[in-house]
């Protein structure tokens, strides 16, 4: 809570293309708190160099994550849209906090092991306490709600972790946030790989549709997505591929697994595909859109950064002091 009112936080990495994953996962169910809501929505670009980025790729990318939030209806009047690096008081609080964070916690995170046994030649320090990152972005703005896709949930639970251990010893400090995760957008899975997450790093770029993909490559990518030998159009155990494509389609049209069901009866996989292409384009075409006439406006992009950094500035500043305070530092 801040100032009577609660606080909504996410943010996103800006290191790689965007994919229907984080739109539906995430980005789509922003917008949903900004009328009752504070809503920081970060672009975490300091947790993205856990993994070695391009720097002018991830200068464009971080551009482009904060025009995406835009076009997908997040308005920076309403909303305070900043760049993590922005706000120097997260990695101030990360090193407190990780001073409150134990070894084990770090090494039971699954998004850790994954990644090192990815980048292997590359398990550095940040991505090990990059959870801690991830807590310090969320304590410091009093969060109660932070809407994320499944695979962020254990990170949040961390992050409870970290601030229940705080309370304790320094009561009042932060807000216990909630993670919230939608129920249909949840876990968007690859399109070659069904029982894996679609993720905006994986190398075959046919198993994910990006939010930027145009309609002719959106609409092939789910022709070539796999399924299975069946072909009925039926949500059920063992039907991963089509288990996965009900959910894109529901998510993009609103409607419930049982419409479809019927929607599709006496049709095959090949109908159901094109009309999955065809959701998804007809949803992502207008951001698209959008995105681009604000990306072409520089500008327009510096001074929302700029405007988001100084107020995420202003509420991070009373956090970290009063946990300096509670600390014992000097202020
Ligand atoms: P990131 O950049 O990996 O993903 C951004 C958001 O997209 C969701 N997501 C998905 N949801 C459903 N299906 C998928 N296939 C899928 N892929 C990604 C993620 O769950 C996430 O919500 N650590 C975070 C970024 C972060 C953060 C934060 C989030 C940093 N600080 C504070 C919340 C609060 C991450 O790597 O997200």
């Amino acid at each position: 809570m801040l100032n009577e009112q609660k606080v909504s936080y996410s943010g996103v990495q800006p290191s790689g293309n965007l994919t229907i994953g984080n739109y539906l996962g995430a980005i789509k169910n922003f917008s949903a708190y900004s009328e009752l809501y504070k809503c920081f929505y970060c672009v975490v670009d300091s947790h993205a160099i856990t993994v070695r980025q391009v720097p002018a790729e991830l200068r464009r990318r971080t551009y482009e994550t904060l025009a995406l939030y835009i076009a997908c209806g997040l308005d920076p009047e309403k909303n305070t849209l900043y760049v993590q690096s922005h706000v120097p008081a997260h990695t101030e609080l990360a090193w407190i906090l990780n001073c409150f964070t134990m070894f084990g916690e770090l090494s039971r995170m699954t998004q850790f092991k994954d990644k090192s046994e990815k980048h292997a030649d590359n398990i550095n320090a940040g991505l090990f306490t990059y959870p801690v990152l991830m807590a310090s972005d969320i304590l410091l703005y009093q969060t109660d709600v932070v809407p994320v896709g499944i695979d962020q949930k254990q990170h949040v639970e961390l992050c409870r972790d970290i601030a229940t251990r705080f309370n304790q010893l320094y009561p009042d400090t932060f807000t216990m946030p909630e993670p919230i995760i939608s129920k249909s957008g949840m876990r968007i899975m690859s399109l070659a790989e069904p029982t894996k997450k679609m993720s905006k790093s994986d190398e075959n770029a046919n198993a994910v549709v990006y939010i930027l993909d145009d309609k002719d490559t959106m609409i092939r990518k789910f022709k070539r997505a796999v399924t299975d030998s069946d072909t009925v159009v039926k949500y059920a155990e063992g039907k991963d591929g089509i288990n996965n494509l009900m959910t894109i389609y529901s998510c993009f049209t609103g409607k419930t697994i049982s419409e479809i069901e019927k929607e599709f009866e006496g049709k095959g996989y090949g109908d159901f595909k094109l009309a999955v292409g065809e959701a998804c384009a007809d949803a992502l075409m207008p951001v698209q859109e959008k995105f681009r006439q604000i990306l072409a406006d520089k500008a327009y992009l510096e001074e929302v950064m700029k405007k988001g950094a100084d107020e995420a500035a202003y509420y991070a500043r009373k956090t970290l002091s009063k946990v300096k305070r509670k600390l014992g530092f000097v202020i």
